[in-house]
């Protein structure tokens, strides 16, 4: 085990959790997409999400951020977890079920899956407001 991932588990992270930090899961752009976002959380952090949906369901999720280890672990675990769900399940996704994707966070993180919730609220938002 890297030092890096014996400070994540001493900090509270799950191996999970920590799995999605390191492999970058879902991080990145996509060049066209039918919805986007940018949010910054009251932390001060930013995360970026991008989808594409077809007849109502992801197909694929990416993001970015300007963040902590909490931010880009939910953003992993939650863009992972959207592909394949309707617009309408994805926007019920709240904190505690990205807790349980991720299969523990530190107590004092538990806000950055906020962050990514939030984010992911806003895309679908514009994606809404595109159709419109
Ligand atoms: Fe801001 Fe983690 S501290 S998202």
């Amino acid at each position: 085990m890297s030092e890096m991932q014996d400070l994540l588990k001493e900090s509270g992270y799950s191996e999970k959790a920590i799995e999605y930090y390191l492999n970058k899961v879902n991080v990145g752009e996509l060049s066209e997409s039918d919805a986007h976002a940018i949010y910054t959380g009251p932390c001060g952090d930013t995360m970026e999400i991008f989808l594409n949906v077809e007849d109502g369901v992801i197909k694929e999720a990416k993001f970015q951020a300007i963040g902590c280890a909490g931010a880009f672990s939910s953003g992993s675990a939650l863009t992972e977890r959207i592909i394949g769900m309707t617009l309408e399940e994805a926007e019920q996704i709240d904190e505690d079920k990205i807790i349980g994707y991720l299969g523990g966070i530190p107590n004092q993180k538990v806000h950055c899956t906020c962050l990514s919730k939030r984010t992911l609220q806003k895309a679908i938002t514009d994606y809404k407001e595109r159709k419109n």
